[in-house]
């Protein structure tokens, strides 16, 4: 069942997640979809909705010959059912296209305020029981406040082993694949900590700018849009002590300690450590591209910031006296979302030709390609010892030929197994929230402004000064 069934996530990607799963025989036989909207249409109105707008989000699977009939039977499983989430009786037709006994699970990809008011009645009309599960999609909250109560309502009428809190870079592939490198090799574990590395850098950038999501987005801004959830889960991976098996539990309770070790910052740490920017004319991947405030539906006097950038400490032995440095921004240079891990410098210089820069760099991209880069210090030929860095590539794109599921249909097919692992827990996303508060209230206090910053740019300017502070520069100034 998908609350917001005919919404802008159900077309762009739970139902072509949903599709792909079809396709490649992942979902169960007698799997059917329910997609359910206000919109007062029957069936074949629906799919005929359906039909013009998803096959776009397709991709290249959409252009393969098998695909007509692959289509036509994932539109045999889909169904509608229309309902006003805020009325208890338009629940009783759903309980009617419901096959009795089966497992459930309904995705609320609709506002958090519709949530209380989808389980209250979906309870009344008898339609929770042990076997029920729900995704809640973000954003989960636009503070701790807000986010506890949402927790509290849903926590009304399920279990926390029924409730999967969705962040879709916990189903990324590559994201999965750093508990792997880190927790499944041997070489890195032991140099994964202070002193060895000097700092780590995590970047979400993306080339978009804000699009058609003015309403949502200009109430948000990225601090709540991407570091509250996406940057902080990378975070946490990153850092993690290694759990002691992959039960959901094991795994949450190790990054909730990140979590509630991360350093909380005073008002004056938050006009030192974080940058907030918004974007302005410019260029992004060749085409021109208006500033924030002249995109459509955004307050000419708007603050959002666009962009963010903040040094963050974890207060635990493994990263003391580590600056951990996060940034995300949209309409940013290029799309590119990686993880750095810099190691610490020579402890004594035997070259007096090496370059003064960083020696040894683990670099993770998660998108637009996966690769894992190691950069190490070698000779270049010739006389002398003149040293250059180089590096270890290894392309997982090419290392792993074949499908890569997207992360949206990875999680939707862990969430119909009952596989929590990659959801977050109650606590991880209040103590998320927790150390995110207080970032917000600084900014409101200290009337920070947004710095401007160039579409098509890596952010302000006062984003490199944050690094250079710590004797750092983000990748691609170093
Ligand atoms: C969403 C944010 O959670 O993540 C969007 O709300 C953002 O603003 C998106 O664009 C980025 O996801 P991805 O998978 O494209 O990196």
């Amino acid at each position: 069942m998908i609350f917001g069934g005919v919404g802008d996530l159900s077309v762009r990607k739970l139902l072509p997640a949903l599709f792909m799963a079809h396709r490649h025989g992942n979902l169960p036989k007698a799997t059917r979809i329910h997609a359910l909207g206000r919109q007062a249409w029957d069936k074949t109105m629906f799919l005929s909705f359906i039909q013009e707008k998803v096959p776009g989000f397709i991709g290249e699977a959409s252009q393969q010959p098998d695909f007509t009939s692959a289509w036509a039977s994932f539109l045999d499983r889909l169904n509608y059912v229309s309902l006003d989430a805020t009325q208890s009786g338009d629940f009783v037709a759903l309980g009617a296209a419901l096959q009795p006994g089966s497992t459930r699970v309904h995705y609320f990809a609709t506002a958090p305020s519709l949530f209380t008011h989808i389980c209250a009645h979906l309870s009344a009309n008898g339609l929770i029981d042990a076997r029920t599960r729900v995704v809640l999609e973000k954003p989960l909250g636009h503070d701790l406040a807000s986010a506890q109560q949402i927790n509290d309502e849903v926590g009304r009428y399920l279990h926390e082993s029924q409730i999967f809190r969705i962040d879709h870079y916990l189903g990324k592939e590559t994201v999965q694949n750093l508990m792997v490198l880190r927790f499944g090799n041997t070489i890195f574990e032991p140099l994964w900590r202070s002193p060895y590395i000097k700092s780590v850098q995590i970047t979400v950038a993306e080339s978009v700018g804000v699009g058609s999501r003015a309403g949502f987005y200009d109430g948000t801004g990225a601090l709540r849009d991407m570091v509250q959830n996406h940057l902080l889960q990378l975070l946490c991976i990153v850092a993690m002590e290694p759990p002691v098996s992959l039960d959901p539990d094991a795994v949450r309770d190790e990054k909730l300690k990140v979590l509630r070790s991360l350093r909380p910052m005073s008002v004056a740490d938050v006009a030192r450590d974080t940058v907030r920017g918004q974007y302005t004319a410019g260029a992004s991947e060749g085409d021109a591209a208006v500033g924030y405030l002249q995109e459509a539906n955004i307050p000419p006097d708007s603050n959002t910031e666009t962009f963010v950038a903040l040094k963050v400490h974890i207060n635990n032995w493994r990263w003391a006296n580590v600056p951990i440095f996060l940034r995300t921004g949209k309409r940013m240079a290029e799309r590119r979302s990686e993880i750095v891990i810099e190691f610490a410098d020579l402890p004594f210089m035997l070259f007096p030709d090496a370059p003064r820069q960083p020696v040894n760099r683990l670099m993770i991209r998660l998108q637009p390609e996966e690769h894992v880069q190691l950069q190490m210090m070698a000779k270049e030929p010739g006389s002398g010892m003149r040293l250059r860095p180089v590096s270890l590539n290894l392309d997982l794109e090419s290392a792993f030929a074949g499908r890569r599921a997207e992360a949206y249909e990875r999680l939707l097919m862990d969430v119909i197994k009952g596989r929590l692992t990659h959801f977050m827990r109650r606590d991880e996303l209040e103590a998320a929230w927790t150390w995110v508060e207080p970032i917000l209230n600084g900014w409101q206090l200290l009337n920070e402004k947004p710095k401007a910053y160039t579409a098509g740019t890596w952010g302000p300017a006062a984003s490199s000064a944050l690094m250079a502070r710590e004797n750092a520069a983000w990748v691609e100034e170093a």
